[in-house]
């Protein structure tokens, strides 16, 4: 039985999403069916596909009371829309289904977890809160019924101090001994953030264990969108803090990432962070949420946008928010590494290779242009007694629009710009990376897909994502050098369906192409 709150979204949808035209939207990137997308949700492997939900208000590209939307792959790249799959319709989320997660059960049926959202008392000064409580529904891939005894967990279930109108985005899996597990988001009465721990024996009856980390105001204020997995040896929590402030080239989105890594204790339930950094150091990258593959491969989403840039898009657009690439992740020393996953390659196919391009100055190469891209830019100095001051790449370009990767091998910082990129905003349109310097030498790989860019820097150990609503007409790609660079550069295009199948590539023993 569904309600008819959700056969409406259902039914607009479905129309909404005709009037959207295809070169309108990415094409191997998840962007909403309609409306507004915000979070991945419930990213997860259930009977043979990839399931990704997201936060959704199909009715207008702009946040309101959030649905689940819901799109299925079995590649992570060829996405098939399927209906939305839950609405605020009950009494536990009547004011919005917020993020949450997936998880297999055992008889085969899917268990979602996520936010209930009830509007609370005013604040003494006038504004609004939200009880945030969380919820469950179980379904067949496509239908989920919600638990009729929801919710799961509410304030009761909080250390003393926690605020009730923070505590949100439930990320569960299931041990190997068949119980389960969760951390969510909570603030605690120091208003900063912390995640909290629960165990399950089931699923469906959940018991606070501990406080996982305290953020005692290091990193941002609220946690949001926690995730926690062993990743080669060590522990890795993954969360968005709001209002992060920034701390040398670290941190500086605002609502930021983070990305901790260090030991877990599972006798106390608490975690002990021995590195951290943030997860992104582009504009646009926000919420993160991981999967384990079948195959094992430990692969993560984000939202490919910012809550403080939300005005680079127009409002009367028909759709607004679109994913991240999902992403490998990898843990070296100390370090949390992403690389595109390797199902991109089979959308690869057009190769373009030049090496040894030694210039200084303004230049263009025969063949690389496009906006569904994958290229891959290798600089050494070109000259060995002068070391170049300045290289420059302006792709989405033509005569009105360019947007920028630049590369200072003295101060060893990439940065990407996108004032160019035909916005009409005076929003933050920059971010500078700090690069570990090797004299000079730096490889960066792009994936362009119409309307962002995602760089991957040095074998992932730094990712820039960035969205752009460049005219498509823009697809000129030009360089530039102050001092003498040599460049080696590969170009592929990117198509869901490539013209004669993917192009044959040499492949290293590590799997990855040369
Ligand atoms: C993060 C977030 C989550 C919340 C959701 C609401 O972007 O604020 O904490 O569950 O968005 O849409």
């Amino acid at each position: 039985m569904i309600s008819d709150i959700l056969r409406e979204a259902r039914r607009h949808e479905e129309l909404a999403e005709q009037q959207i035209p295809a070169l309108g939207r990415p094409s191997f990137h998840l962007s909403s069916r309609a409306g507004w997308m915000n979070d991945p949700n419930g990213f997860s492997f259930y009977r043979g596909e990839y399931h990704l939900f997201y936060q959704y208000y199909p009715y207008e590209a702009k946040w309101n009371s959030m649905h689940w939307g819901h799109a299925v792959s079995h590649d992570l790249l060829h996405w098939r829309y399927l209906p939305a799959a839950l609405a605020p319709d009950t009494l536990a989320d009547k004011d919005g289904c917020y993020s949450g997660s997936a998880v297999e059960l055992p008889d085969g049926r899917q268990l979602l977890m996520y936010t209930g959202v009830v509007e609370g008392p005013r604040q003494p000064d006038g504004t609004r809160t939200e009880i945030q409580t969380q919820c469950l529904a179980v379904g067949d891939g496509v239908n989920y019924e919600k638990y009729d005894q929801n919710p799961v967990l509410t304030h009761a279930d909080t250390p003393e101090g926690s605020s009730p109108y923070d505590f949100r985005d439930p990320k569960l899996w299931r041990e190997a001994d068949g119980t389960y597990r969760c951390v969510v988001g909570s603030r605690p009465a120091d208003g900063s953030g912390q995640i909290l721990y629960y165990s399950s024996p089931d699923g469906f009856h959940w018991r606070f264990e501990s406080v996982l980390v305290e953020n005692r105001g290091r990193y941002g204020l609220m946690w949001e969108c926690p995730d926690f997995f062993e990743l080669d040896g060590v522990h890795v929590l993954l969360t968005s803090p709001q209002d992060m402030l920034p701390s040398g080239f670290e941190y500086h989105n605002g609502n930021g990432t983070l990305a901790l890594i260090g030991d877990f204790d599972p006798e106390r339930g608490t975690f002990t962070p021995r590195h951290d950094q943030a997860v992104d150091y582009g504009i646009d990258f926000y919420a993160t949420q991981t999967l384990l593959a079948p195959d094992g491969r430990r692969i993560m989403i984000a939202w490919m946008q910012n809550w403080d840039t939300l005005s680079i898009a127009s409002l009367k657009a028909p759709w607004f928010g679109q994913m991240t690439l999902p992403r490998e992740l990898s843990v070296r020393d100390g370090r949390l590494y992403q690389w595109p996953v390797r199902e991109l390659d089979a959308l690869r196919s057009g190769r373009v290779v030049y090496r040894d391009v030694t210039f200084e100055g303004a230049l263009t190469l025969e063949g690389i242009r496009g906006r569904q891209v994958d290229v891959t830019i290798t600089l050494r100095p070109g000259d060995e007694e002068h070391l170049y001051q300045k290289f420059a790449v302006w792709f989405c370009q033509n005569d009105a629009y360019h947007v920028a990767i630049s590369f200072r091998p003295g101060e060893s910082i990439l940065k990407i710009d996108r004032k160019f990129s035909g916005s009409r905003r005076a929003i933050i349109h920059q971010r500078r990376c700090a690069v570990p310097k090797r004299n000079g030498e730096i490889t960066f790989r792009m994936i362009l897909d119409r309307y962002s860019v995602e760089v991957f820097v040095n074998q992932g150990e730094q990712t820039l994502s960035a969205t752009m609503y460049t005219d498509l007409a823009a697809d000129g790609f030009k360089f530039f050098a102050t001092g003498k660079v040599t460049m080696d550069i590969e170009k592929y295009d990117l198509d869901l369906d490539p013209a004669g199948g993917p192009t044959e590539q040499e492949v290293r023993a590590d799997g990855r192409d040369l």
